[in-house]
């Protein structure tokens, strides 16, 4: 087929923390340029910056062969280095933050790059605004297990690590139920619940905390005083990082400095299990699940989704509808301005149907119903 854009060569990058499928929409973007638009695809290591450090590997097709069921990401990828704050050693020693967005458009002219295709979450889309507003082509790709960004209704990974974290919350159910004990399991998600919401729902954990829903350990302490006496003698509770007792505040483990992403949340799951030994003397013991969520190979929903947002971000390059990100969207492919995405992050609505059914079915959100 022809190339009507005239466009010979693009950039890809995958940034922000790796998730299940990346490799899924590295083959799909690269396959499409090279075998239906014959286009080069320059591969951009590391995020953001291999871009702002001109680390950059032109792809062929053996490259992108056999990747679409390993996890990870062929290009590296990064969540610590932002072009927007970059840090760099000033004469005297010390670290200053600067706009690296110069040093991303030099590498760009330096490969010839016609255009920059951009896997990420929020952070990665908000580095790309620079870019864009420079005169750079762009076209975004959704990717995250967290299922937060704005204008899409799923991210690929998402269905990924809610499976591994539904199969880790069965197995806790196992053990659970032959100790009699409540176990706590904290799962991911940065400030949203989708992850917790949905592998909690899928284990059919009896409680579910998430950041949407600020809890009272009270409330949690009198469903479980129940729940422990009923037949089950046992309880799991699943309990998103970002969860936080009313009127309280998220556990921030970590502040990386200069991050897209400077807050890493985590301790949460701890702190809610010792709150409930202490008052109801249950034996209690807290997994936090950690980056088991993001890594392994998709499942099959993700391997088609990447492939089907791989494919339409080449394809939406090539219509001329740039400085778009591809979404999902009312059972199908869409796309939306990426200027749109980076305004904030999608949290639960506190009417959406997922909770209404874990309601249903008597889960405990650590609130009144
Ligand atoms: O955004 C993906 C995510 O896995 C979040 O769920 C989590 O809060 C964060 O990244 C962890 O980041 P890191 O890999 O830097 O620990």
């Amino acid at each position: 087929m022809s190339n009507p854009r005239s466009i010979k060569r693009i950039g890809l990058l995958t940034g922000g923390g790796d998730c299940p499928g990346l490799n899924a929409v590295i083959r799909a973007v690269s396959k499409t340029a090279m075998y239906r638009y014959d286009i080069e695809v320059v591969g951009i290591l590391n995020g953001y910056e291999g871009l702002i450090r001109n680390q950059v590997e032109l792809l062929d097709t053996s490259d992108v062969s056999g990747i679409l069921t390993r996890g990870g990401t062929i290009l590296g990828s990064n969540n610590r280095i932002s072009p927007l704050q970059f840090p760099v050693e000033s004469e005297n020693g010390s670290i200053e933050y600067i706009d690296a967005t110069d040093r991303c458009l030099q590498t760009i002219e330096a490969h010839r790059l016609d255009a920059l295709i951009v896997i990420g979450g929020d952070g990665t889309m908000a580095c790309t605004m620079p870019i864009v507003n420079a005169g750079v082509p762009c076209i975004g790709v959704p990717k995250t297990i967290d299922n937060d960004i704005i204008g899409t209704e799923l991210t690929f990974g998402y269905t990924t690590a809610m499976t591994t974290a539904t199969m880790s919350l069965d197995r806790l159910h196992t053990t659970a139920d032959s100790h009699h004990r409540v176990m706590v399991c904290e799962l991911m998600g940065r400030n949203a619940g989708w992850l917790t919401l949905g592998a909690g729902i899928a284990s059919g954990s009896d409680v579910i905390l998430i950041p949407e829903i600020p809890f009272s350990i009270e409330r949690i302490c009198d469903y479980l005083q129940e729940r422990m006496q009923s037949p089950a003698g046992f309880s799991i509770i699943a309990c998103a990082e970002g969860a936080h007792p009313e009127g309280g505040h998220q556990i921030i483990s970590q502040v990386v400095e200069g991050s897209p992403d400077p807050l890493r949340l985590g301790g949460i799951g701890q702190l809610v299990a010792a709150a409930i030994e202490e008052r109801t003397k249950f034996e209690t013991r807290t997994t936090v699940l950690g980056h088991v969520q993001r890594g392994g190979p998709p499942v099959a929903m993700d391997r088609v989704l990447a492939t089907r947002f791989g494919v339409s971000a080449l394809e939406l390059l090539m219509a001329g509808e740039i400085n778009r990100m591809v979404v999902w969207r009312h059972g199908d492919i869409d796309h939306v301005d990426l200027g749109d995405v980076v305004t904030g992050q999608r949290l639960v609505p506190l009417d959406h149907p997922m909770l209404d059914a874990a309601r249903a079915v008597r889960t405990c959100f650590g609130q009144d119903a």
